[in-house]
């Protein structure tokens, strides 16, 4: 008898089957076993795409939070809810049980309410990974303000835009915050934020570096003495099923950051099932997802997935290279993690390291592997299969978005067989379609279009922030009756999708339409490469040809380059065809990448066309000072 939740690949089929042919019964069914109200809804779901308005659980009340921690006192009040690992591994992890988080919240939530916070108020939330985090994300919902997360390496005219965005009331920070061996000063970014911000009247500090700041009188406060004066009960706020949970901001492919909102009830009950599902959690389990709260992969499946199921999640302050590379490695060892959720990218920068630092611990724990984020090529698929899942952890491929709130495609561990660089079949009550450029519905295998949503599915964003009509532009125009997702995607001789990349990083070459990521894939797997990138740019008979940006490992820096050019044509002429072949290579010591690690290929294009003066906005980079060195690279490639 298997332990899982859906046990086989039958069973994902025939659950698949019902949630498809009836929504609403099965997601009531959800509603009713799962989840505690203080009122049952009216309708299950309303929804019109052409406006574009969804509507779950309409008339239904509830808090997220008796979800997430109330109704678990009775039975987990003593099990560790967040497990906090500092930066430092020499300071000590900070297991805060069911019962301690509840009262921390419950305190954090008397202090919103005292500095004047209520429904419906926007608060932004700049904190680094520790728990406070956790809890004041919590607090506000608890008492029904809108939180706003901004990831805490964002500059400060970021920072700034999202606060007047939304017109925060409040902002949460800390004095600084660690990173590796590097401390920030996220107060001092703060406060040049809020040079510009009339709508902010207070600021709460978190104290975590000890270092010395400003303190603004009249705005500034220092949270902890304000805990401890709190009361630690908060009865909460009751919310309707569609009052807005948070904001969460994403870069449109032009203009300012959309504020995608997330509502209460759809939004809870999507990320708790498919984090039960795709993670197969069962009560035990010590699950760790390294995202930062700052992404939505945090707000899903590091606090509410797992929290309104029981569950133990770890909270991981530092980076994956400090002290060392092997320190992912430590923390599993350490705390007997059984399932693991990260990034391509830092499974590449782990790669790149070699195997010798997985080598001295014990991974025996782990069940199953996740990545998430962007396409994850073959190499690294095969890199964490091998060497951090011994061939025994399903790696589950999950697709999905900022927008859809919740994973959408994906293996279910232990019953889909996976398939490298597949993130293989939709999720229960997901229902894909793939178009082609004529708006007409490809419903036979082995196609090839633009991936859309038919039907709705309880996490959407449904709006954004203040500009709904940019939400139905954006989403909801391109293919009539359909949310667009902006990917591209493939279907198989058996129905498994493929992400291909974004629509709009598709280059058409003499008239073929080419994904980068299958033709990156294949450089990658040149024993010297450790990342490479894709763009088009303008040429006279192809109309587009395609320009590389490679990143060698150590081993490859000492090669002859032409050569080098001339085996990762060989190897996309092997693996795709001369058509995809590259124009121009480009040996560079880095590529430009968000702050959630994806590859700005904007950047590279604008490059690869000498647009240089058009680079547009590059403080939002993990690594700005990058770019000029590649600009003075490319002068050197004819
Ligand atoms: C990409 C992250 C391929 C995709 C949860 C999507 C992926 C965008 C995958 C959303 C995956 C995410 N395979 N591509 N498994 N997961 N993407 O909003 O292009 O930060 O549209 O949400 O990342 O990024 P976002």
């Amino acid at each position: 008898m298997s332990q899982y939740h859906i046990k086989n690949f039958e069973e994902y089929f025939q659950v698949y089957k019902k949630s498809i042919n009836q929504p609403e019964i099965f997601w009531e069914e959800i509603a009713e076993e799962h989840f505690v109200w203080h009122k049952k809804w009216d309708s299950v779901l309303e929804w019109d795409f052409s406006k574009p308005e969804v509507k779950w659980f309409e008339g239904a009340q509830l808090n997220i939070t008796e979800n997430c921690l109330d109704r678990h006192l009775a039975n987990r009040g003593i099990k560790t809810a967040i497990l906090f690992e500092p930066n430092d591994p020499n300071e000590d992890a900070e297991h805060i049980t069911y019962k301690q988080l509840h009262a921390r919240v419950c305190k954090f939530a008397n202090v919103l309410k005292d500095q004047g916070i209520q429904k419906g108020d926007r608060v932004c939330i700049y904190l680094p990974m520790i728990p406070e985090l956790t809890v004041s994300v919590l607090a506000c919902a608890r008492i029904g303000a809108i939180h706003s997360v901004v990831f805490a390496g964002f500059s400060s005219s970021a920072l700034s835009s999202r606060i007047n965005d939304c017109d925060a009331k409040m902002v949460i920070t800390s004095d600084g915050a660690y990173r590796g061996a590097k401390t920030i000063d996220l107060k001092g970014i703060v406060d040049e934020a809020l040079e510009d911000c009339e709508s902010v009247k207070t600021v709460l500090v978190a104290k975590r570096i000890q270092s010395d700041i400003n303190m603004k009188a009249g705005r500034d406060q220092w949270l902890q003495p304000l805990l401890d004066e709190a009361y630690q009960d908060f009865k909460a706020e009751v919310m309707e099923a569609e009052d807005p949970l948070f904001i969460l901001y994403t870069s449109g492919s032009t203009g300012k950051p959309k504020g995608m909102l997330h509502t209460t009830a759809g939004y809870m009950i999507y990320t708790a099932y498919t984090f039960k599902n795709v993670f197969q959690y069962t009560e035990d389990d010590i699950y760790w997802c390294t995202a930062d709260i700052g992404w939505i992969t945090g707000h899903s499946y590091i606090v509410y997935g797992p929290l309104a199921n029981g569950a133990t999640s770890v909270m991981f302050e530092g980076v994956p290279s400090h002290p060392d590379y092997g320190r992912f490695w430590d923390i599993v060892q350490k705390h007997k993690v059984n399932q693991f959720y990260t990034a391509p990218t830092a499974i590449r920068a782990l790669a790149k390291q070699g195997t010798s630092w997985l080598k001295d611990y014990d991974l025996s724990t782990l069940k199953i592997l996740g990545t998430v984020g962007e396409p994850i090529n073959e190499e690294a698929w095969h890199w964490y299969n091998d060497n951090v899942g011994n061939n025994k952890s399903p790696i589950v491929d999950t697709w999905w978005q900022t927008e859809t709130g919740g994973i959408m495609i994906t293996p279910i561990p232990y019953a889909t067989p996976t398939k490298p660089t597949y993130a293989t079949l939709p999720f229960i009550g997901i229902q894909p379609a793939l178009m082609d450029e004529n708006s007409k519905e490809l419903t036979e295998n082995q196609v090839q279009g633009r991936l859309c949503i038919k039907f709705p599915w309880p996490s959407m964003a449904r709006t954004i922030w203040g500009n709904h009509e940019r939400y139905r532009d954006t989403y909801f125009s391109a293919f009539k009756n359909m949310y667009f997702t902006g990917d591209g995607a493939l279907r198989d001789e058996v129905g498994y999708y493929r992400i291909t990349g974004r629509v709009d990083d598709v280059i058409i070459v003499s008239g073929h339409n080419l994904g980068t990521a299958p033709i990156e894939d294949a450089i990658n797997e040149h024993q010297a490469v450790a990342e490479s990138a894709i763009v088009g740019f303008p040429h006279d008979i192809k109309g587009n040809a395609l320009y590389g940006y490679v990143t060698l490992k150590d081993s490859g820096e000492s090669r002859n380059h032409d050569n080098l050019r001339k085996e990762i044509n060989q190897l996309i002429t092997d693996r795709i065809g001369p058509i995809a072949k590259l124009e121009k290579i480009q040996f560079s010591a880095g590529l430009p990448k968000t702050r959630s690690g994806k590859i700005m290929r904007r950047i590279l294009r604008k490059i690869a066309c000498q647009e240089t003066d058009q680079l547009g906005d590059i403080s939002t980079l993990l690594n700005p000072e990058v770019v000029e060195s590649i600009i003075e690279e490319s002068k050197a490639i004819l």
